[in-house]
């Protein structure tokens, strides 16, 4: 592969409208000399879905047919067991409606706050259509910790993470945790092992 080409195979375009999400993952992509160009969701490209998969794989088949360039997608999701999973793949309309003080509501009186976040990563170039997801167990804390981060990271306290919630953490902290970092790692090494690409 010429040195253009390889330069145009280390970029690939995300599509987010989500800054923090696109920050999280290119920091971990850096490790691997792969570069992200952020590119906000076209239009409304997200179906609605129970599985995180179909709403990330969607999302990047359609983004690709728009552009005709290599994209990224990522769906995330946070599962709390106490709530039989949910809001799951309906995180973002929970936030945007009862935002964090209602998830909190919800669990008023309730010890068991065992929690899970998801992320799924999905590649699509034409060619290669591949799917990476990441899981950081956790718990929902009592009350809002922290004004770092997005979403709900001021209420999930990650496992083992001496009880601060992803609120309290760093970028760089939190990624030594995060569902969405662990679902990139898996995404960049199979990348860079399939189209050998070395960090600059
Ligand atoms: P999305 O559909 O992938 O954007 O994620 C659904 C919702 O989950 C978002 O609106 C966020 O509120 C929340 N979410 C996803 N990932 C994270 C995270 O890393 N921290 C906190 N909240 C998150």
């Amino acid at each position: 592969m010429s040195n253009k080409e390889d330069h145009v195979r280390n970029e690939i375009i995300f599509l987010t409208s989500n800054v923090n999400k696109f920050r999280e993952a290119q920091s971990v992509l850096n490790r691997f000399g792969i570069r992200l160009k952020r590119m906000g969701m076209l239009e409304r490209l997200e179906i609605q879905s129970e599985s995180l998969e179909e709403i990330s794989i969607y999302s990047a088949i359609h983004g690709y047919q728009m552009l005709r360039k290599p994209v990224i997608t990522e769906d995330a999701g946070l599962f709390v067991f106490a709530l039989r999973g949910f809001p799951g793949p309906y995180s973002s309309y929970i936030f945007r409606t009862i935002g964090v003080h209602g998830l909190l509501k919800l669990l008023d009186d309730i010890t068991q706050r065992n929690a899970i976040f998801k992320s799924v990563v999905t590649f699509f170039d034409g060619t290669f259509l591949k799917t990476f997801s990441g899981t950081v167990q956790g718990e929902i804390a009592t009350e809002c910790k922290g004004n770092k981060g997005f979403g709900f990271d001021p209420i999930f306290t990650p496992k083992h993470a001496s009880n601060k919630t992803f609120g309290e953490m760093n970028k760089t902290e939190k990624n030594k945790y995060s569902h969405r970092a662990k679902a990139f790692t898996k995404f960049a090494k199979w990348y860079s092992s399939t189209f050998k690409i070395k960090p600059s």
